[in-house]
């Protein structure tokens, strides 16, 4: 089978996540993207959430000025956020559903329940030239609608396979790997993310048609032991053997 190269987008959220917990001016979200850049990443990513937690409005703008790779914008569908985006322009965004409280991400967008929300925030961001992805469990259902918003990419929800133990660690992948044929067949592109790290990774590596993980966690915090290049680095090399999934 012929090898395809699988894209890495470094999350570099938690960069600003250290810096906010002091209220410092470092560590520099831009020096961390030159490095992880320089490491030979395929795109940056970066979640500018409502109540700002770690990612700043300043942090996004400026990485759209100085990126030689992509930048993905990652956020919640709602009118103060598109505006920003539609007016920095990045080369993608993600939509993802928010709650205040939550740690992270926790499931996919209901996109079945809040098309109509959906189609407008899609269509406002296609309309400013910017490309769009869905973040998605790898549900049916949820998949279909997705690819019913115009949206050209859907992002798999990859965290209950990561959490996941044997035996539902399996059914979780079978998911995903089933989710991944069903948008492509639908024309979506596939990417994939979060909790993904060097443990899991080799099991995302079986699903088919993946154009792109985004990862973020796992190698800011193995940096603080190798250093971000090398973290980046790592992963990259993790990500090599990928052959199109279990097609
Ligand atoms: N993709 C999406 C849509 C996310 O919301 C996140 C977390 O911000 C990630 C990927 C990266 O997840 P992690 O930090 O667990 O690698």
């Amino acid at each position: 089978m012929a090898s395809f190269r699988l894209k890495l987008g470094v999350n570099i959220d938690h960069v600003a996540t250290l810096r906010q917990a002091r209220g410092t001016s470092y560590p520099s979200v831009t020096e961390a993207a030159r490095a992880c850049e320089e490491a030979g990443c395929d795109g940056i990513t970066v979640h500018l959430r409502e109540d700002r937690r770690h990612i700043q409005d300043e942090d996004v703008q400026s990485l759209r000025r100085m990126l030689r790779v992509p930048l993905n914008l990652e956020m919640a569908a709602v009118p103060e956020i598109v505006r920003f985006a539609c007016r920095v322009r990045p080369e993608e965004c993600c939509l993802v559903p928010e709650r205040r409280r939550e740690l992270t991400t926790e499931g996919g967008l209901d996109v079945v329940g809040w098309g109509a929300v959906l189609v407008r925030a899609v269509r406002r961001l296609l309309e400013a030239g910017i490309r769009v992805s869905l973040f998605v469990d790898p549900d049916p259902d949820q998949i279909r609608a997705a690819a019913e918003t115009g949206a050209p990419c859907i992002e798999l929800h990859t965290g209950r396979y990561c959490d996941a133990r044997e035996p539902a660690r399996g059914r979780e992948l079978e998911r995903l790997i089933q989710g991944a044929k069903l948008a492509h067949a639908l024309k979506l592109q596939v990417n994939a993310g979060h909790g993904i790290n060097l443990a899991n990774v080799g099991g995302i590596l079986e699903i088919p048609h993946l154009d792109t993980l985004n990862i973020g966690h796992s190698i800011v915090a193995r940096a603080i032991f190798v250093g971000l290049k090398a973290a980046v680095r790592e992963m990259r090399h993790a990500l090599r053997t990928y052959a199109g999934g279990r097609v």
